[in-house]
């Protein structure tokens, strides 16, 4: 049953869970607001974040609608709603026509965005490439560009300051350009896309208020010319890439990738995806498997550097498990802790915070009536900070998902999405995440200097809004 009431904080408590450190830090969030706070900021302040719009009703209650707006916006936080909407009635919720516009310049008809047929036939064809994505045949590659990270933050000077996010970016787009092309990205090119993609997620519609207010889902708004132009750099280096490698093809090679198993994808007539197709499929692979990893790695290394206590139970983890040998495939099951780290900061900044759909038919939740074309949105944000749910919901608390506790309620943590929809990439992330914090923190330490100004804003993922500066202290193995 859906309530609309408020729900009891305690009344689901998932665990009992106490705080490594008794110290209250709170991971950056905005605060709580009323609804007539919220609304004021909405008048007041030109284009808030999405982050900032939400009044404490979100956090408390199950089902929010909002009350302006060119069509009827539904914010659904009830567990038991979400997975009907994900699963058995998602033919009824393909994704939201603000998502596929925003998204459309750089995936086309990408897997990711698209619905429907579309999406079935896509999927079909996709999934031995999926099959491809099999981890053990994967990890040498990202094994070979963490090493190369690692080396980079070797040869930096002592006390350098770098841009966390732009690392973690080239590392991770490093990892989905070797894993599709079996190639490394070089500096040049890193630098070209992490430019490219933080300004087409400033300029990406989907997730300012004002559009999903003002927007008609009937008549889908055009992208701006700042959006095609990062877009088209992006496409442009994959095209790039592609037309080397079928001219490699061409000339007898064969390769054993990602973009191998697209170009060789049948469909049950046996056509094959046309060039853009291909294209399309190839950025959704690079968008949706670098830039969400690098988000979330990105408040990892920051919650850790504000939390020694578990910065220090994480590294002993590290030691007893690697002592000084690499890092090496099977090592992914025995680090728990590290496990259960990245999960609570998936929990904490979830990249995709919003997972929005469009109602395509007339129905209900619960009582409320349900208009046809409505904007839903299932935020994992918002469930993963969900009161009723979580205890001590707004603290990093990594034993929260110690083996010995309780699960989470189902449909209350979703950062892969959930259903047939949800994320074909979830384990890789899971093992590339592992790898990336085991070889860094074993050797570097990041001290952030603008700590106090860090905040999150909902762009394409989850971002800091002034990213964090940190100064990479080597540290001293002897
Ligand atoms: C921390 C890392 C990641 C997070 C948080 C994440 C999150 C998500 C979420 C929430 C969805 C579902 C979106 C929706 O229902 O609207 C999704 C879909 C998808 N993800 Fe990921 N993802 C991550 C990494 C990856 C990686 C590494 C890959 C590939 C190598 C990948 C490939 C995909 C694909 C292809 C889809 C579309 C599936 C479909 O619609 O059929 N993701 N991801």
């Amino acid at each position: 049953m859906i309530r609309e009431e408020t729900a009891t904080p305690d009344k689901f408590l998932m665990n009992s869970v106490s705080p490594l450190r008794t110290e209250d830090w709170r991971p950056p969030a905005p605060a709580l607001r009323s609804n007539l706070a919220i609304g004021l900021r909405i008048l007041f302040q030109r284009s808030p974040d999405l982050l900032q719009t939400l009044p404490r009703d979100c956090y408390t209650k199950d089902i929010i609608t909002v009350p302006v707006g060119r069509r009827p916006v539904f914010i659904v936080n009830h567990p038991e709603t979400i997975r009907r909407i994900l699963t058995e009635d998602r033919a009824s919720y393909p994704k939201s026509d603000l998502m596929v516009s925003a998204l459309s310049p750089l995936l086309g008809d990408g897997v990711l965005i698209a619905s429907g047929e579309l999406w079935e036939h896509d999927r079909q064809m996709l999934e031995p490439a999926f099959m491809h994505m099999r981890l053990a045949h994967m990890f040498p590659d990202m094994r070979e560009a963490v090493h190369d990270f690692v080396e980079r933050l070797q040869l930096l000077e002592t006390d350098a300051v770098v841009d966390l996010e732009s690392e973690l970016t080239h590392v991770t787009a490093d990892i989905m350009l070797r894993t599709i092309f079996s190639k490394p990205i070089g500096a040049a090119r890193a630098e070209a896309v992490f430019e490219a993609f933080s300004s087409f997620q400033k300029n990406s519609p989907q997730f300012q208020l004002q559009h999903v207010l003002a927007s008609d889902p009937r008549k889908p708004a055009l992208p701006s010319a700042e959006l095609m132009r990062d877009a088209s750099i992006l496409r442009d280096l994959l095209a790039e890439m592609l037309d080397e490698r079928l001219r490699l093809n061409s000339q007898g090679e064969v390769f054993v990738d990602f973009a191998q198993a697209v170009i060789d994808a049948r469909d049950a007539e046996g056509l094959p995806f046309s060039r853009e197709k291909v294209i399309d499929q190839l950025a959704v692979f690079f968008l949706a498997g670098h830039e969400t990893t690098a988000s979330s790695l990105s408040w990892t290394f920051f919650m850790l550097s504000q939390q020694p206590q578990v910065l220090g139970k994480l590294r002993d983890e590290i030691r007893d498990v690697l002592a000084d040998r690499p890092f090496e495939f099977d090592d992914f099951k025995s680090l728990s802790f590290v496990r259960d780290v990245f999960r609570e900061s998936l929990r904490l900044y979830p990249p995709a915070a919003f997972l929005t759909r469009r109602a395509l038919h007339e129905d209900k939740f619960g009582r409320l009536k349900v208009p046809a074309d409505s904007f839903i949105v299932i935020s994992p944000w918002l469930i993963h900070r969900h009161q009723a749910y979580w205890p001590h919901a707004d603290r990093f608390i990594p034993s929260r998902f110690d083996v010995n506790g309780s699960a989470p309620v189902p449909g209350t943590y979703l950062p892969f999405g959930l259903g047939p929809r949800a994320c074909t990439g979830a384990t890789i992330a899971q093992l590339e995440a592992s790898l990336i914090l085991c070889e860094v923190l074993r050797r570097f330490s990041f001290i952030p200097l603008n700590a106090a100004s860090v905040f999150p804003v909902s762009r394409v993922s989850v971002r800091p809004s002034d990213g964090i500066r940190c100064r990479v202290e080597k540290i001293d193995s002897g």
